[in-house]
């Protein structure tokens, strides 16, 4: 499963870099914002910047709600680097400018996705990537982890190559269980990924290789 980190935060892209796992970044205007990042120059000089921390994806999201607009958006975003991934909202304009975007080989990512029906529409519009959104589907009582299920089955039905990118993953138990389910990519906070590093009886256990090594030293 490719992990994405999913935050504007630079020095938050780094420390994930820096563990040598990542695989990717995704980013949504709420992310953007809570950074500070405002304006169009400062916002493409943002996305610049992402890119030259990691390799992999970086996914850029629209701001337009129409066909035109969200084309001229996401042509001028995917020619600031061919890691640029274009985000695209699950409305019947964004399957529209999928579908032109898949045509002319530009990586999409269809974003807000609740549903599996949604998912199915992403896929045969030729989206790169679809994101269903898990924790906001537990956060109203909805069992978010069944929608990837859901979604896996109908992909192999079909043998779509849309990839899953699990989003608004919260905690390390998201990941695993998006793991466990075939979840093609995960995205998610860096307290989460690092989340996966903890176990008690590790700690214990190192403490005690360090204390015996010390006595017969
Ligand atoms: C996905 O690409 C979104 O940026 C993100 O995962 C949303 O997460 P949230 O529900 O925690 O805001």
């Amino acid at each position: 499963m490719k992990f994405f980190i999913d935050t504007a935060n630079l020095d938050q892209i780094r420390e994930a870099q820096a563990l040598g796992i990542l695989d990717g970044v995704t980013t949504n205007p709420s992310l953007m914002a809570k950074e500070g990042i405002t304006g169009e120059e400062n916002i493409i000089n943002h996305y610049k910047a992402i890119c030259d921390i990691v390799d992999g994806d970086v996914s850029a999201e629209v701001i337009s709600t129409d066909f035109e607009g969200m084309v001229k958006e996401g042509e001028a975003l995917a020619a600031l680097n061919p890691q640029i991934v274009v985000k695209l909202p699950m409305i019947k304009d964004g399957v529209k400018a999928c579908k032109y975007f898949s045509d002319k080989g530009i990586k999409t990512n269809v974003t807000l996705v609740f549903s599996p029906g949604q998912a199915l529409l992403a896929a045969k519009a030729g989206a790169t990537y679809v994101s269903p959104f898990i924790g906001r589907l537990d956060d109203v009582s909805t069992d978010g982890l069944n929608l990837i299920e859901e979604i896996r089955l109908i992909f192999d039905n079909y043998m779509f190559e849309t990839q899953i990118l699990a989003a608004s993953v919260r905690h390390t138990m998201h990941i695993i269980d998006c793991a466990k389910l075939g979840s093609d990519v995960m995205t998610g906070p860096l307290s989460a990924i690092e989340g996966l590093l903890k176990h008690p009886l590790t700690d214990i256990g190192l403490a005690k290789f360090l204390a015996d090594y010390k006595k017969g030293n």
